[in-house]
């Protein structure tokens, strides 16, 4: 006990140059979806590599065909064996002009509430988050000397495109990932003042769909009435996605889709926010999801589908009178429970086909996609790990499901037996994605702290 003591503090202690730290790799354009920022990926890697060095890791960036991940072990023969997950890649700034200041120049802002936030992209998701383990390992060695159990850490630059070459990479090191259990922050908390491990995760499957008619753009007025116009056959293909409750019309799409336990969705009755509270950061009111569900069922446990963007045609100033002779659009679904990705998608593209009418043709990139997950309640671990979080934040620790997606935790369980603790400190108003995403100072202190709590707890 008097050595956590001495840990926390060192947290306290450090706690100003753990931000420069983490500032200088919020400063990496690390975007790995857009391939002009590869060099960028590689020199968030390497800046993670040395961090990990620095601290007594033995470490190597490792290729991967993609973006490279950073594999580090600090083993010393202790009992327990960890293994964090965490990824130092970020999703793309645009729009650019919403930005109060630049994405990539990390600064400290006070809100209005007097609370103090980190902003830039990757604040949160998910630079600020791993940072908060390796800051907690820090500290551990400042104190100690040393950490507590055996820890293995795998930071890897590709999930916010869907972790194309990580489950390959995971598959050919099997031993050398070898743990007993798997820790990622990349999740949030239930609210400001109460920590969650998320127990549950939805499934991705992405899409990009084209639809081309006339072998150019048309002069509208010549053409006018009688050309297939592609931007109407996909918007009218989209709008038939969903019916009038909401719910997804594409034959089979609900297969291996559940009702909750009477009992769980009692307790989901009591405890889901009103739509007009949850919405209200994003400056919304009502929910536009299925009809007679639950908020809480609506974000977590149940499946989506969302076009995360359309184009096609003339977007430029002023007019231009033309039929497009293309449009595309991306779609993407999320899945729960048993839903297979690779039946989604046939499901899907078979339902978009049905729907091409003659002179058009119809086209598709398929992203990698991922299952959902769900982790068991009866962890031997997930006791402890609770309590860590609550004798940090002084409330008890909620389990819950989320509805965000993290490729890999699924592979962690197939390829390498593993089960994982998910436990973040992110918040519902954090903006991750969007711009001006932020990370509370108060997530990133109180989130080192709690991962000492968890460190010290799993190592008794
Ligand atoms: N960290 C998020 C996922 C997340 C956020 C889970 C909040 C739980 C709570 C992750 O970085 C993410 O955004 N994943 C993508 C996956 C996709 C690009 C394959 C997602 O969910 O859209
Ligand atoms: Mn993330
Ligand atoms: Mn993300």
């Amino acid at each position: 006990m008097a050595d956590l003591k001495r840990i926390l503090e060192a947290v306290d202690c450090e706690l100003d140059r753990s931000l420069e730290r983490l500032f200088g790799l919020l400063r990496i354009a690390s975007i790995s979806t857009d391939p002009a920022h590869a060099t960028d990926c590689r020199r968030a890697a390497d800046w993670v590599a040395a961090d990990l060095a620095d601290l007594g890791f033995e470490v190597g960036v490792r290729e991967t065909g993609g973006h490279p991940v950073v594999l580090a072990k600090h083993l010393d023969g202790n009992r327990r064996h960890v293994l964090f997950y965490g990824h130092y890649d970020v999703q793309p700034v645009d729009p650019l002009d919403l930005w109060e200041t630049a994405p990539f120049e990390p600064r400290i802002t006070t809100g209005r509430d007097g609370i103090q936030h980190i902003v830039a992209r990757g604040a949160c998701d998910d630079k600020g988050q791993l940072m908060t383990f390796i800051e907690a390992c820090r500290a551990y060695k400042i104190a100690t000397g040393t950490l507590p159990l055996g820890v293995s850490v795998l930071i890897e630059g590709e999930e916010e495109m869907g972790s194309k070459h990580l489950p390959a990479f995971v598959g050919a090191f099997r031993d050398e990932l070898a743990a007993d259990v798997a820790l990622v922050c990349d999740t949030g908390m239930w609210n400001r003042t109460t920590p969650a491990i998320t127990m549950s995760l939805r499934g991705l499957v992405y899409e990009e769909v084209r639809v081309r008619a006339a072998s150019h753009d048309l002069h509208s007025g010549l053409f006018g009435g009688a050309a297939q116009n592609p931007v109407h056959v996909l918007s009218s293909i989209i709008a038939a996605i969903h019916d009038d409750n909401g719910r997804i019309t594409i034959p089979g799409f609900y297969d291996g889709v559940e009702e909750l336990p009477a009992d769980v969705k009692a307790e989901y009755a009591k405890i889901s926010p009103s739509a007009e509270s949850f919405l209200s950061t994003a400056g919304l009111k009502e929910s536009a999801g299925e009809r007679d569900r639950l908020l809480i069922e609506q974000i977590s446990t149940r499946p989506t589908c969302d076009v995360n963007g359309i184009w096609g045609g003339y977007t430029g100033p002023g007019t231009k009178t033309i039929i497009p002779a293309e449009a595309s659009a991306k779609v993407s679904f999320r899945l729960v429970g048993d839903q297979d990705p690779d039946k989604v998608r046939e499901a899907f593209q078979a339902f978009v086909r049905a729907r091409v009418p003659a002179d058009c043709a119809v086209d598709f990139i398929s992203h990698k996609g991922s299952p959902a997950v769900s982790l068991p309640y009866d962890h031997p671990l997930l006791t402890s790990a609770c309590r860590a979080l609550e004798d940090e934040w002084g409330n008890p620790a909620v389990r819950v499901g989320s509805g965000g997606s993290i490729p890999i935790i699924g592979d962690f369980k197939r390829l390498l037996g593993l089960d994982s603790l998910l436990i973040g400190f992110g918040l519902d108003d954090d903006r991750v994605h969007s711009p001006n995403e932020k990370y509370n100072l108060a997530s990133f202190h109180k989130g080192i702290r709690s991962w000492v709590r968890v460190l010290h707890a799993l190592s008794q």
